[in-house]
């Protein structure tokens, strides 16, 4: 079977003038050359999402980066690399709120197969759509080469180095914390008190409250001060500043997943800061406030290698366990009161996931 009905239209969360979004009929689009189109059963929200809609918003565009669902259509031409099959189980991201036929918060999204990993059958689709963003994110910060470039399971660092996670509760520091581990860190982390016990199950080995005015010197002490790979998964500006401080003597290397504050890289001349963006990964340039990036091929290869070959595997294994499922009714009407909901910073260790067809 090459495809499954399809209508022709379809409803999708659009981006309006004046920085909103409403649910909408469009046109469904069709796969072309080394596409495939997916009927999307889940969707969920990310900070980016929201950012988009906020601070970039380019009227008239699907939002949404993260969804799962099943293959329903492949395009004419297929590189067999990434071949995928009609009614294929599958999770992935696109670029939301940036392209008028291909976003994940609708009924179907046009995707990249080769950036789209097959859902274990012992993985909802739920839960399948907690992982992409944040784990790829992770991949990418964590073990490319030319970012932190840290010994990747199943190798394992010796000697078990701490490497401070800042924000561990985040969906980002959540898989960033179990990656770590499996690779042989000591894991210090930061979240509220109430997800400390969590952050221990991940595999964290000390854990503090982001909150408590001696943060630093806690990170210190339980490390015996040796601190020097830090990957900040919240990366605002009072995080950024906690962790420049955290490192020990001699300094090392420090990743944000946002954008660096302005004078952060004068307090310590010792560390290296760097920042990474996963949007990378579609190998093509892109825009973001105003700065266009280009695309880096290896960035692809890198990620697009471990959709094949790991994340499947460990998360059928139990090795990578996805972020807790926070269910919320009402399908992609309701998305937006999901954005607000994270914009109060009331999302604590979980996502917040839709159902969608
Ligand atoms: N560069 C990229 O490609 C990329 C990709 C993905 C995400 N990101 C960015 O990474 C960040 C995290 O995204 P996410 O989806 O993982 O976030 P998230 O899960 O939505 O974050 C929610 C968590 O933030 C924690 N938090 C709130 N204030 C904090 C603080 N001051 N210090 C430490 N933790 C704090 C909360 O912890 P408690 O509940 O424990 O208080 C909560 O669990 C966002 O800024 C996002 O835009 C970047």
């Amino acid at each position: 079977m090459s495809s499954l009905d399809v209508p022709p239209l379809m409803k999708a969360v659009v981006t309006q003038p004046n920085r909103t979004a409403l649910v909408q009929q469009v046109p469904v689009a069709m796969p072309g050359d080394n596409e495939i189109l997916v009927q999307v059963k889940t969707v969920a929200i990310n900070p980016t999402d929201w950012k988009h809609l906020k601070f970039i918003c380019n009227v008239g565009t699907i939002c949404g980066a993260d969804y799962a669902g099943e293959v329903v259509k492949i395009g004419p031409r297929q590189d067999p690399n990434f071949s995928l099959k009609v009614g294929d189980r599958v999770a992935g991201i696109v670029h939301g709120g940036v392209h008028k036929d291909q976003g994940a918060f609708a009924e179907y999204v046009k995707a990249d197969p080769a950036i789209t990993w097959k859902v274990p059958d012992s993985i909802s689709y739920e839960e399948a759509v907690t992982v992409s963003v944040g784990v790829l994110t992770c991949i990418q910060a964590m073990f490319h080469p030319k970012r932190l470039g840290l010994v990747q399971y199943p190798n394992r660092v010796p000697d078990q180095p701490w490497i401070l996670i800042y924000g561990g509760s985040t969906a980002v520091g959540h898989y960033a914390i179990q990656l770590a581990r499996l690779s042989g860190f000591r894991v210090v982390t930061t979240a509220s008190p109430r997800n400390h016990g969590l952050m221990r199950r991940l595999g964290a080995k000390a854990v503090f409250n982001y909150r408590d005015p001696n943060i630093v010197k806690k990170i210190k002490d339980v490390t015996g001060d040796s601190v020097h790979i830090v990957l900040d998964a919240y990366s605002e500006e009072e995080s950024q500043l906690i962790c420049i401080k955290a490192f020990g003597p001699g300094g090392g290397r420090l990743m944000l997943v946002q954008h660096e504050a302005p004078y952060i890289r004068r307090l310590r001349k010792d560390v290296t800061v760097q920042s990474t963006m996963l949007y990378s990964v579609f190998g093509r340039p892109y825009m973001m406030m105003g700065k266009t990036y280009e695309a880096d091929p290896a960035d692809r290869v890198q990620l697009i290698d471990y959709l094949r070959n790991t994340l499947p595997e460990h998360l059928r294994k139990g090795l990578l366990r996805p972020v807790k499922v926070h269910l919320w009714d009402g399908g992609l009407e309701k998305i937006t009161d999901g954005f607000q909901h994270m914009i109060q910073g009331r999302v604590s260790a979980e996502k917040l996931v839709f159902r969608i067809t």
